[in-house]
């Protein structure tokens, strides 16, 4: 909890919060996932992996997870978790097409900031985002308010909503389907 506070103070566009996700949360964002058969999982803005070690916990053999985190020492955290499933990334979710292939991953799970990322940005990470993933593929943000979801549903075939109340603070998600 301090890593990231000090990590939000140091950055709080960057962070987009000054607290980890809470573990409903947590268990929102992961509520759609077929854990019953291999998924390939990318993570966007992992911090110091409260979602990452609860898609862990649920996560398959044959199943893989690669989580993005651009900031050093929130990322430092994050390679603290010891899984061969697991595939930490120090770089920019822009570079997201170097690492993963198009239409590899079931899921891309965001903890991204998107309010805080300028329209130009935002769009390319949504497109990439769209091409890595199999079609009928979900991408699964939250966002502190609903700012977003009408970019999403211009972008994605189908959006659902849910919402996280025991989070500081609540927060809504988006199941956005390829
Ligand atoms: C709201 S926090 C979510 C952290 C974590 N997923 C959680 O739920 O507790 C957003 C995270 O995205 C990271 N981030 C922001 N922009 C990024 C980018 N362009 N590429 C990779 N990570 C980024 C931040 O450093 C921060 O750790």
């Amino acid at each position: 909890m301090l890593t990231f506070l000090k990590a939000a103070f140091g950055n709080l566009k960057q962070t987009g919060s000054v607290m980890e996700s809470s573990p409903q949360l947590s268990r929102r964002m992961t509520r759609i996932i077929n854990f019953k058969k291999p998924v390939h999982i990318v993570e966007l803005g992992a911090g110091t992996g409260s979602i990452t070690k609860h898609i862990l916990a649920q996560m398959g053999y044959g199943s893989s997870l690669m989580s993005f985190e651009i900031n050093e020492s929130l990322f430092e955290r994050l390679q603290q978790v010891q899984d061969k499933r697991f595939t930490g990334v120090n770089d920019n979710v822009l570079q997201l097409q170097d690492y993963a292939a198009e239409q590899s991953a079931d899921y891309i799970i965001s903890g991204l900031p998107l309010a805080n990322i300028c329209a130009e940005q935002k769009m390319k990470i949504l497109n990439a985002c769209k091409k890595v993933l199999k079609p009928g593929g979900y991408y699964i943000q939250f966002q502190y308010s609903l700012n977003d979801i009408k970019l999403l549903k211009q972008k994605f075939l189908s959006v659902s909503c849910g919402f996280a109340l025991l989070n500081f603070p609540p927060a809504f998600v988006y199941y956005a389907k390829k």
